[in-house]
């Protein structure tokens, strides 16, 4: 099956179930300090989850592009991707286990068609503070799911939270056991050196992970976990695998997701997807397809969060390029179209991105070219003893210098790298990055969620005031909050004076003294912006939107979530406004 039936399939067989389908949220997050990109459906149902009345309703579907950092190293095999499609859907506080994995099973087995004996299902065994899940054990019997097709796993397998395990999640976040559902290659043979005994959590590529429910019921209190106001289901399964499900076939980039990218790149370098070729054709698909996709969204590479990201991301597929024989300029632009192609069929953006994300793609492929030149002569003029791990690390950190290439420049010199070395500098790293990111989530996610709120008003009253002084050639071009300040991108060819910024200083501040009430409502999306809602361009929004009207001052498209008055945020004051190029600027503001 293709990809595209699949995902037509599953969002009609939730409608027909009553689900209305929610817009896919972007993939930077607006105004969302507490992680840098969207990485599942439920991210953008967090305050509904937690008990919130969604404007759609209690039962929600959508396709959501995701894209998870932490993955990016694994890509290379058959089944990782960093950027995926996750088909989702949801129970605010309506059904829960039965009609979930009933559902499921029939989506799955009848839709889908996956035999039934090439499924296996798996639960939580249960910890100190939850039972083991008996329930959807006897469920799945009922649905004929064979006794020695049912696996249980602690915690670590099957609960699902954002933050991991229960011990794992920051106060605030929720989470709940899970129930996971996965297709068995039968012409793969397991492979003893993941284990003696294959089961669907081994990792020896025999077993895909298809679909995950999570009874989504807990939310972490200090001392455990507490239930949620409601019991709800939060389904994922990621598209490119379900795919790979239905044709049988173990390896995703053999799906038409990316067929027509991997078969330019053949065509291009004269070699066939197959042995020591798979692995980097595989980073290239993989790579350029969430590049071009945050690009779509307003992304531009740098060196900071999700712009150091893409950088990242473009760098280690021109360097697979380059193994292939490639000119990474040559082959990204050719295969940048169909990308744009694909997912503006899916109706995630927009085909008239192309000329922007081919031409921000060049850009960043020339620094990196000058990058790599900076990197031979800083080899050239280093004493060969000092050129070690150490060494080659550093350039990969400084300038983005991969090792592969650091190692193959020096070998003519007959300088060799030990590998394992330069791998254990490179994980002690990535443990200290992993912990730092991990950091920033629990940060704005639960101890500062006040101060963010503060900050998210605060952004609302600016935008308007920006539109009050400077004129209504502004519109908001980003925004993200930290607990220490906001920044807000917005449109605008000139560049505002210190008076004008002064002045929108002081109109943020006088309606902050003015204590205006934030009004809540739900309304429908064209009469809202008919009545000037202003509303984010990189966002699409359902029919039904709801509206933060900020005394008669503000009224914007928001989920929220945002303080009562306007009292609550304190005195503010602009620190910076600085241009962005092409007719962008970024402005920061901070609580004093
Ligand atoms: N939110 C769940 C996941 O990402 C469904 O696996």
């Amino acid at each position: 099956m293709q990809s595209s039936d699949i995902r037509k399939k599953y969002l009609d067989f939730f409608a027909a179930h009553t689900h209305a389908l929610v817009p896919a949220a972007p993939l930077i997050p607006a105004g969302d300090p507490t992680t840098l990109f969207t990485s599942s459906g439920m991210q953008q149902l967090v305050p509904y989850l937690k008990g919130e009345p969604h404007p759609m309703g209690k039962r929600l579907v959508n396709s959501q592009p995701s894209f998870r950092t932490d993955d990016i190293e694994e890509v290379g095999n058959n089944r990782h991707t960093c950027m995926f499609e996750m088909l989702g859907n949801w129970s605010l506080g309506d059904y829960f286990k039965y009609e979930q994995l009933s559902w499921i099973w029939e989506f799955f087995t009848k839709e889908i068609q996956l035999p039934t004996d090439k499924l296996y299902v798996t639960l939580f065994e249960g910890n100190e503070f939850i039972a083991k899940d008996l329930e959807s054990y006897d469920i799945w019997r009922s649905l004929g799911v064979l006794d020695n097709h049912i696996f249980y796993y602690p915690g670590k397998k099957n609960w699902w939270s954002r933050a991991g395990t229960p011990d794992q999640m920051p106060v605030g976040e929720i989470g709940g056991p899970t129930s996971e559902i996965f297709y068995e290659f039968t012409n793969i043979k397991h492979d003893p050196k993941f284990g003696d005994v294959c089961h669907p959590n081994c990792d020896c590529g025999k077993f895909l992970e298809i679909g995950n429910s999570v009874f989504m019921a807990y939310e972490k209190v200090a001392d455990g976990l507490k239930p949620l106001p409601a019991q709800n289901v939060d389904f994922g399964g990621g598209l490119e695998r379900i795919t790979a499900a239905s044709q049988n076939n173990p390896d995703v980039f053999a799906t038409d997701m990316f067929t027509p990218i991997i078969k330019m790149i053949e065509d291009s370098s004269g070699k066939s997807y197959q042995g020591d070729f798979m692995s980097p054709m595989r980073v290239i698909a993989d790579h350029l397809r969430a590049s071009v996709f945050m690009i779509a969204q307003g992304l531009e590479p740098s060196n900071k969060l999700q712009g150091y990201v893409l950088r990242r991301l473009l760098r280690r597929s021109a360097v697979r390029a380059r193994r292939l024989g490639l000119d990474a300029k040559k082959i990204f632009t050719e295969c940048t179209p169909t990308i744009v192609n694909q997912y503006a069929e899916a109706g995630f953006i927009d085909s008239t991105v192309l000329p922007r994300v081919k031409e921000i793609i060049n850009t960043e492929l020339d620094k990196f070219g000058k990058a790599l030149d900076k990197g031979l002569k800083d080899i050239e003029r280093t004493d060969p003893k000092l050129i070690d791990a150490q060494f080659a690390f550093n350039l990969y950190q400084s300038l983005g210098f991969p090792f592969e290439i650091t190692r193959d420049l020096l070998a003519e010199k007959n300088i060799v790298l030990n590998q394992s070395e330069f791998d254990q500098i490179f994980a002690k790293h990535k443990e200290g990055s992993r912990t730092a990111s991990a950091g920033m989530f629990k940060g704005g996610l639960a101890d500062h969620s006040e101060t963010t709120t503060k900050y998210h008003t605060a952004t609302h009253l600016l935008h308007q005031a920006l539109i009050e002084v400077l004129g209504k050639e502004v519109t908001q071009a980003g925004s993200n909050i930290t607990v220490e300040r906001l920044r807000f991108d917005y449109t605008y060819n000139g560049k505002p004076t210190q008076v004008e910024l002064k002045q929108i200083e002081t109109i943020i501040n006088a309606k902050i003294k003015a204590n205006l009430p934030v009004i809540k409502t739900t309304e429908n999306k064209e009469e809202a912006i008919k009545s000037g809602a202003r509303a984010f361009f990189a966002e699409k929004y359902p029919a039904q939107v709801t509206v933060y009207t900020i005394g008669d001052y503000s009224k914007e498209l928001c989920g929220g979530p945002h303080v009562d008055h306007t009292g609550a945020i304190g005195p503010i004051t602009i620190l910076k406004d600085e241009a962005l190029g092409s007719g962008k600027r970024r402005i920061y503001a901070k609580i004093v």
